[in-house]
């Protein structure tokens, strides 16, 4: 394997199981990437990886990767392979900028998501909701996760970013799709060279890097020439304009734009696709939320009035996020020498974790892969806050949570009061992790249900 770019391997380290000789660790991350991460286990607190082109080490211990996050925040910065990859599409956006950038960014970026601007939100989340559940007839087969995911990206379209239609909406999460898949292959296998062969592989890849470009740039060309307008990039020029430290660039708001695009509409998507696979496997489960649902929305939608009586739909999602973290591998580099489970890494070194293992640690999760919503309708207690990771912790956690869970009870409740989705026939479900995790080869059938009242529409046949 070509390992490139000190720092050198930490000696004393133990290697983590799944190395294929050349190949290293990439081979079992991108084939089985939850039975890889629940074999490196929580064993040792760090493990040796060769994954990507330079050294790198999996910190499996939730207080370490607590120290990573909030403790020691300042030695350890954006970076490492997925990151460098990430940086080829989202630039210098908030997701990638390095924490000198990102403290600007994130100050100027923050206002469009207080708790009040995401309320604010809720009425174009209803409506692409309800048009969302209309569109189905009963007995239609649905590929649920380019469903979910146009939603989505309609729904940022329209709420953060307005000079976005919706057929960019569509275009760019095709875009994204290929590019996130392509750009993690490139981060977990160590020759870059393949990558730059005229394949049909690599030009979908190009194409799809050009295509969401285009529409990206044209978008801030549109929110620039707009002397009135809502929406983020508006506020953000603005913003820019009266702040000390300079007005952003044209660059830095295309950044804003794919960074945006790639974070806030397949995680959320993603979320809800685990979320109706579940609820296949546990007709308990779906059938308490189903009754939840009823009593308290009477088929309506839910909203932000209603949420805090919803307890158990809450607690579906937050145990789907627990189950399935989508964001479930990530990264940071050392920016100074550090001593992490009692070994010093030097400068620059490259780390991995993630929120899936935290999530299955027994010692936290009894019976982990049980999938059990009543965890969550007691609080919470320490040691849960600290290994519950779905959204990141620190000064880096993700600036779209609420919006996320906001999205996500009103999606989930207009499709569970309407329709209860059944496994299609030959379908089968398995892990695929290629930036995001996601449930590959999900397709359900459409059944219509009777809720006390219709309030998104009757459907057009019965089931
Ligand atoms: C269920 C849905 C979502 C999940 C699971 C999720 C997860 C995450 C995670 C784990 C991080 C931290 C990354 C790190 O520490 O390196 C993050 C950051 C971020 N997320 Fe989300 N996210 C979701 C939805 C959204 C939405 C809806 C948006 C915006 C519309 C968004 C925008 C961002 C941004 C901009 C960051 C970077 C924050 C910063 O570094 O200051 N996310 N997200």
């Amino acid at each position: 394997m070509q390992e490139v770019d000190t720092p050198s391997t930490v000696k004393g380290v133990p290697l983590a199981p799944g190395d294929i000789p050349l190949l290293g660790h990439g081979p079992r991350l991108l084939r089985d990437p939850l039975d890889w991460l629940q074999e490196c286990g929580r064993a040792e607190p760090v493990l040796r990886l060769r994954l990507g082109p330079r050294p790198a080490y999996l910190v499996c211990c939730r207080e370490l990767v607590h120290d990573m996050l909030v403790g020691r925040v300042n030695s350890f910065d954006k970076g490492g392979s997925l990151l460098d990859r990430a940086r080829d599409l989202l630039g210098n956006g908030l997701v990638t900028a390095g924490h000198t950038d990102h403290r600007r960014q994130r100050r100027l970026m923050q206002p469009a998501f207080t708790p009040a601007r995401t309320d604010s939100y809720d009425e174009v989340i209803r409506e692409e909701s309800a048009a969302l559940t209309r569109r189905w007839r009963a007995g239609q087969e649905i590929d649920v996760l380019p469903e979910l995911t146009s939603v989505t990206a309609k729904i940022l379209g329209r709420t953060l970013l307005p000079t976005i239609d919706d057929r960019d909406a569509d275009h760019l999460s095709d875009c994204f799709q290929i590019l996130l898949a392509g750009s993690f292959m490139r981060a977990a296998m160590p020759f870059t060279w393949i990558h730059r062969l005229p394949t049909p592989a690599n030009r979908r890849y190009n194409r799809a890097w050009a295509g969401a470009w285009a529409v990206a740039d044209q978008a801030v060309a549109k929110a620039r020439a707009q002397s009135t307008s809502s929406g983020l990039l508006h506020a953000l020029i603005t913003a820019g304009e009266a702040d000390p430290e300079g007005a952003f660039s044209d660059e830095e708001l295309r950044d804003q734009v794919t960074t945006l695009f790639i974070a806030g509409t397949e995680t959320t998507a993603g979320t809800l696709a685990w979320l109706f696979h579940l609820l296949t496997l546990h007709p308990y489960v779906t059938k308490r939320l189903h009754r939840e649902l009823d009593e308290v929305l009477g088929g309506r939608l839910a909203g932000p009035d209603t949420f805090p009586r919803l307890p158990y739909t809450r607690a579906v999602l937050l145990e789907t996020m627990r189950v399935y973290p989508v964001v479930a591998l990530l990264t940071r580099a050392s920016s100074t020498d550090v001593d992490l489970g009692g070994h010093l890494f030097p400068t620059g070194t490259d780390f991995f974790f993630s929120a899936y293992l935290l999530h299955h640690d027994p010692t936290v999760f009894p019976d982990p892969d049980r999938f059990d919503p009543d965890r969550w309708t007691s609080p919470a207690g320490p040691a849960v806050r600290r290994a519950f990771i779905p959204f990141g912790a620190g000064k880096r956690k993700c600036i779209g949570d609420s919006l996320a869970l906001t999205q996500a009870t009103v999606i989930l409740s207009a499709i569970a009061s309407r329709w209860h989705l059944t496994p299609a026939p030959g379908s089968h479900v398995r892990p695929r992790l290629r930036g995001t995790l996601t449930p590959a080869g999900l397709r359900l059938v459409t059944q219509a249900r009777h809720s006390p009242r219709a309030g998104c529409g009757t459907p057009s046949q019965e089931g």
